[in-house]
């Protein structure tokens, strides 16, 4: 029997009641289908649209079922179309026809939109929580290595010197900028549905506010279409999800590179690396890899939902029952992965020699000879062709910046004076970008102290 067979002759095909059942991935919203219901429920009777007593037993019996399927005396796993339909069946079961007045002045369209509000508010708390805890970890790799220099590149070819303080601390721009896609997404969900109906609200006096109060929502839903029909909320997180995975696999695909033999800058700790089957010298960087992966899924769950709203009439379709696999995959996804890169993260081990000598060997300081003989008198672009020649000098003879005799610079130009090894000086690179954003410790500094503050706000903030 289905609770809305009244107007049926004959029973769905199994086919028709499998295909259109959604429990196998909407149970997980059990919670927050009755916290809705609780609170619809309370405002029914508090409106006089059912009796007092009536609204109190629907929420005692709601109260016992919660309590009952979080003990496991209550087994989701049943046959059912989905978690609303399974919740009221369960309450009927439990409280007796009393349980037949809770749906009053209330829709399944309004009732799923609340709930998949209600559950991504929950859930971005979580998510944000494990960005503050990433922040933290790249936060505390950059405090210890201002003075830490390796080549920053472009073309994945050695650029200039930096630090590792402030490469670091380009991620932590990225994952803060996610941490506030995260807050805008939740903001966003954060508006009440309920009351909106089937589609064009009801005739009983419903009191929105109250029952947006009781749940903790912001604001209501202004519009009773939309309010069923908007998703909006649901593409902001995946968007926040696929932008979060793309700098998770940026990052990821440097540490891959950075931890190869032709690299060698780090090394991935034993317990977040994985061997070969076959080759015995192996120590895979396969957590890395697969946080790189996984983004390919959670772009995917995007472009989903996208595709499946574009085409939707107003109000409620049941296409959009294709919402939920896509945000919980992309959900589970993040987090999964977050946690473990994470700790990955703050195991690696820094090899800073290599990283310096990378910077040496790399003509990384060219600029900086450039600029040395622009400050003695030479305009830029005659500076740029002087060293670009010394360059070539070095290559040919296999020389760098810093080991080629006095002699070789002043046959080019006699601005050189001996002073020219110390303006190269990897080390006076670095600590000479001072300008606000650049490498220089005194630089990284100061973003380190807005980012130690933000830290700290938002650790003692996140809801
Ligand atoms: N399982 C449905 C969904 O996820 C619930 C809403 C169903 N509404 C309806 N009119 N069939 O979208």
């Amino acid at each position: 029997m289905k609770l809305w067979d009244g107007r049926f002759t004959k029973a769905t095909d199994s086919m028709t009641d499998h295909f259109n059942s959604s429990l196998s991935f909407d149970y997980r919203m059990y919670k927050q289908d009755i916290k809705g219901s609780m609170a619809h429920v309370k405002m029914l009777g508090q409106q006089g649209i059912i009796s007092l007593s009536d609204s109190e037993q629907i929420q005692q019996g709601l109260t016992d079922l919660l309590n009952d399927i979080q003990t496991g005396k209550v087994s989701l796993d049943q046959d059912s179309e989905d978690i609303h339909m399974l919740i009221e069946t369960l309450l009927t079961q439990r409280i007796g026809d009393v349980a037949k007045k809770l749906h009053t002045g209330r829709s399944r369209n309004d009732q799923v939109a609340v709930d998949m509000r209600l559950y991504l508010k929950d859930e971005i708390v979580d998510i944000k929580k494990l960005i503050l805890e990433l922040l933290q970890s790249i936060y505390n790799i950059a405090e210890k290595n201002k003075e830490t220099f390796l080549p920053g590149y472009t073309h994945l070819q050695r650029a200039q010197p930096i630090s590792l303080a402030h490469h670091m601390m380009a991620y932590f721009e990225m994952f803060t900028r996610d941490y506030r896609r995260f807050s805008f997404a939740r903001d966003m969900a954060d508006s009440m549905p309920l009351g909106a109906g089937a589609l064009a609200t009801t005739t009983y006096s419903l009191d929105r506010k109250l029952t947006a109060e009781l749940l903790g929502f912001k604001s209501i839903c202004q519009n009773s279409l939309d309010a069923v029909s908007d998703r909006d909320f649901c593409l902001d997180f995946l968007y926040s999800c696929a932008s979060l995975a793309m700098h998770l696999s940026r990052f990821s695909e440097e540490i891959i590179i950075f931890n190869s033999h032709e690299f060698k800058f780090i090394e991935l700790d034993d317990a977040y690396s994985t061997g070969s089957s076959i080759m015995p010298q192996k120590k895979n960087p396969d957590i890395a890899e697969l946080v790189r992966g996984k983004s390919g899924r959670v772009y995917g769950n995007l472009v989903t939902l996208l595709t499946v709203l574009k085409g939707l009439p107003l109000a409620y379709n049941k296409d959009m029952q294709e919402d939920k696999e896509a945000v919980f995959d992309s959900l589970d996804t993040i987090k999964m992965a977050l946690p473990i890169f994470t700790k990955m993260l703050s195991t690696i081990t820094f090899n800073k020699q290599r990283m310096y000598e990378a910077a040496v060997g790399g003509f990384t300081n060219a600029t900086d000879a450039a600029d040395y003989l622009v400050k003695n008198g030479v305009a830029f672009r005659d500076a740029h062709n002087i060293i670009g020649r010394l360059v070539l000098l070095c290559t040919n003879n296999n020389y760098t910046l810093e080991s080629l005799p006095l002699e070789e610079y002043q046959k080019i130009s006699d601005v050189f004076k001996d002073d020219i090894y110390d303006a190269i000086s990897i080390k006076k690179c670095v600590l000479d970008r001072k300008v606000t954003g650049g490498p220089a410790p005194e630089a990284v500094d100061k973003h380190l102290e807005l980012a130690r503050l933000m830290l700290l706000s938002e650790q003692g903030l996140v809801e």
